[in-house]
């Protein structure tokens, strides 16, 4: 008997809210979750300590992962850079779908989940807002963890990585054609939530 997996794609821009609302969705139904970023961000810590970036992602270990020191805008911009290398990405991919084939049923979160990890993914979200409310919701998340950031900053920083996360040739930031279009500007998490799970339970039940 084959088992029953339902695989739940969720991509966006950064600091779209895709981590909050991707473990709030894995919760709700009891799937596992990855944060597809953190393996970037690893990789490009990796970088910045001096590594090579595709030995890096491939001899990755995310039992080690530190992720306080993974989230900070530095370790996010050198992600994004060694995002655009093939060479790298292609070495992320089996780990991305190695784990969604063990978890029987996953909810994935990245920029590309939907297009390229999980084409076949049972439930696809795009999960976006305005630069400006993006980059004053990741201000607040980084001071309030005490880090040294203004909102400026934040700002460019999200700018900077969208545009080249969007740009680049391998694997760019781009909504599945059949992906559910959920833009949290004005919406609170909880509402966010909400809509995303309100769309999988309509796509479940289908
Ligand atoms: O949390 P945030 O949205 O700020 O970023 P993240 O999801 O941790 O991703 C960090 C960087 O990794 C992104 O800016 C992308 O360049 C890259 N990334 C990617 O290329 N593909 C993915 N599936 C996930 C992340």
């Amino acid at each position: 008997m084959t088992k029953r997996s339902f695989c739940v794609a969720i991509d966006g821009p950064a600091a779209a809210g895709k981590g909050t609302i991707s473990k709030a969705v894995a919760a709700h139904f009891g799937f596992a979750h990855l944060d597809t970023g953190l393996l970037y961000r690893a990789v490009g810590a990796g970088v910045l300590a001096g590594g090579d970036a595709v030995t890096v992602a491939k001899t990755l270990d995310p039992a080690q992962f530190d992720q306080d020191s993974l989230r900070t805008p530095e370790v996010a911009q050198a992600a994004s850079r060694v995002a655009v290398d093939p060479d790298v990405r292609s070495a992320l991919l089996q780990f991305q779908r190695d784990f969604a084939e063990k978890a029987g049923c996953a909810v994935l979160d990245g920029r590309d989940i939907g297009t390229v990890v999980a084409p076949a993914a049972d439930a696809k979200l795009f999960i976006t807002a305005s630069a400006d409310v993006r980059a004053q919701r990741r201000f607040l998340e980084l001071s309030g963890k005490g880090m040294d950031v203004t909102l400026e900053g934040v700002l460019a920083d999200v700018k900077a990585r969208d545009a080249r996360d969007r740009s680049r040739e391998a694997a760019p930031l781009v909504a599945a054609k059949d992906a559910v279009l959920i833009d949290t500007s004005e919406l609170s998490i909880e509402q966010a939530i909400g809509q995303a799970i309100a769309a999988i339970e309509k796509i479940k039940g289908a």
